[in-house]
């Protein structure tokens, strides 16, 4: 006998087994002896109806009990066919033996197909739904949109996926990307640099950050509402100064290498993250360092707990201490250009849209350089939870904004992606917005954002080509209808000036107004 059949006689002998010790336990089953003795005791049924009756209950017994271990085990088809064969050897001898074998087969295969189609249907209809939401809102980016980019104890680098990652719609911004930074209490970021242009704004905390800028060193404490320009390859390390509370910072970058792409560099803190330094060959290290091998490789050797390390709070007290050139505080870095990096937001100003419900505070181009140069601008709106900001759209900006606190809803106007919906060429987009929601409006798009009922809607927005800007307020105080003449207005309204001049006169607040009385923020939870 050769192996092979020795291995199907074994197989059949367990098969068999296993179908006398199924048997016996479904004898015992009592829903199957419920369903047995109803054959049992029906009158009308004569005895050959009533085997039947058995033999339908036990393989209704049998299947449920299939369809159990599938759900535990997965769908085997071997074992499945083994044991419907297997159920075979009841059925006489010869030809009707194998015609039951066949019919097994027969009946698998049917099974298979049918499993096959369904998973088929199953991850189109899947796929296309996951199509359609996209489809639906490719301005909206949620936290499955945000990927780690680097993670330690002490803290963490989340990167927004590409612009342009599921929709062509925002190609516009495609060479720019949102990161966010998180830097637990005492964190120290070590030494990095990255191939990107960037404006770091910090949200929440208080830190230190310190740039290496050609040959000089400048160091600044950071708290909520400064932004930093980071000048690409510019050396950096950060603590978070704060016993207690996290660090938040949310970056926008500007890649120099490749467009949508930029890398970290890590010169201290060697194996992991990598440094620059170890990755060098040791000849080319030992004669740049002037130091031999032994004591290069105990040297980095003890670095490699990630970009993120705790510092004492000695370390931070002293380096802490010394505030350089900060707002023009007399610090010793020269240039005058430099003097106001970082800005702060919400500092020794006063916002430029304030009423109770709500406030924007803006960063004048001219009052800090960096942005102008950069073409951005940064926006921090604070809206009084109920209320909601004027509908409006930009002319030429493109707006990326992430919500820092509270939760609310996003309202916007964007052309129609045209499949289902003919005859209407403009079409609402609705998001709901709640933390490190990040939503962008593209230029000539209006829109309008609504805080809950519950909380303040806080939203930090860049707008990129911020240069001749020119914000369309589309109702309440100073809106662009009240520009037209009589005539313009009669036309465009079909109606009398009066009648044109009370609905857009009607709303007299500025920027920010008490919001929908019908709070819709339930229709996004
Ligand atoms: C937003 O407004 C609320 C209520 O007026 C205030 O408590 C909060 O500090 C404001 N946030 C910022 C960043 O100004």
């Amino acid at each position: 006998m050769s192996a092979k059949s020795k291995l199907s006689v074994v197989i059949l002998i367990l098969s068999v087994a296993a179908l006398f010790a199924g048997l016996a336990s479904a004898k015992q089953d009592p829903e199957l002896k419920q369903c047995s003795h109803q054959c049992r005791v029906q009158q009308q049924f004569d005895e050959q109806q009533k085997e039947e009756c058995e033999r339908r209950c036990e393989e209704y017994h049998r299947e449920k009990k299939e369809r159990e271990r599938e759900k535990e085990h997965g769908f085997d088809p071997d074992r499945k066919l083994r044991e419907c064969q297997s159920r075979c050897m009841g059925q006489g001898q010869g030809e009707a033996r194998q015609l039951c074998r066949f019919r097994c087969q027969q009946r698998l295969e049917r099974e298979h197909d049918r499993r096959w189609e369904e998973e088929g249907k199953r991850q189109t209809k899947e796929h296309e739904e996951e199509e359609e939401e996209q489809e639906h809102n490719p301005y909206v980016f949620e936290d499955r949109h945000f990927y780690t980019a680097t993670k330690t104890e002490k803290g963490r680098v989340d990167l927004l996926a590409k612009f342009t990652q599921n929709s062509d719609v925002l190609r516009g911004i495609e060479n720019y990307r949102l990161a966010l930074l998180v830097a637990n209490p005492k964190a120290f970021v070590v030494p990095n640099h990255f191939d990107a242009d960037a404006i770091f704004v910090v949200t929440q905390g208080r830190g230190r950050i310190s740039m290496i800028q050609e040959d000089k060193r400048r160091s600044f404490n950071i708290e909520t509402g400064d932004i930093i320009r980071v000048r690409a390859g510019t050396p950096l390390y950060l603590i978070n100064r704060d016993d207690n509370e996290k660090l938040f910072i949310v970056k926008l970058l500007q890649p120099v290498n490749r467009p949508d792409h930029y890398e970290v560099f890590y010169g201290a803190g060697g194996g992991n993250p990598e440094s620059f330094y170890e990755t060098f060959s040791i000849e080319i290290l030992e004669a740049a360092l002037k130091t031999s091998r032994d004591k290069l490789e105990r040297f980095f050797d003890k670095q490699g707990e990630g970009a993120f390390l705790e510092a004492s709070k000695e370390q931070i007290e002293a380096m802490s201490s010394h505030e350089e050139g900060r707002e023009g505080g007399g610090g010793i870095w020269p240039f005058k250009s430099d003097s106001k990096n970082p800005f702060n937001l919400f500092k020794k100003r006063r916002p430029s849209k304030s009423n109770k419900y709500g406030q924007l505070f803006e960063v004048d181009a001219d009052e800090f350089q960096h942005l102008k140069d950069s073409d951005l601008g940064v926006s921090y709106a604070n809206i009084t939870r109920g209320c909601m900001t004027a509908p409006f759209f930009n002319s030429r900006a493109i707006k990326i904004a992430i919500v820092v606190q509270g939760e609310g809803y996003l309202e916007m106007v964007s052309p129609d992606s045209g499949r289902r919906k003919s005859g209407s060429s403009l079409q609402k987009t609705s998001s709901r917005l709640r933390p490190d929601t990040v939503f962008v409006v593209p230029a000539g798009h209006p829109f309008v954002t609504v805080a809950s009922s519950r909380t303040n809607l806080e939203i930090l927005c860049f707008e990129v080509n911020i240069e001749n800007n020119v914000r369309y307020l589309l109702a309440g105080e100073g809106n662009f209808v009240q520009q037209f003449e009589k005539e313009a207005k009669e036309l465009a309204f079909k109606t009398r000036e009066a009648e044109v001049d009370r609905i857009f006169g009607n709303q007299d607040e500025e920027f920010f107004f008490p919001g929908p009385r019908q709070q819709r923020t339930r229709d996004y939870e």
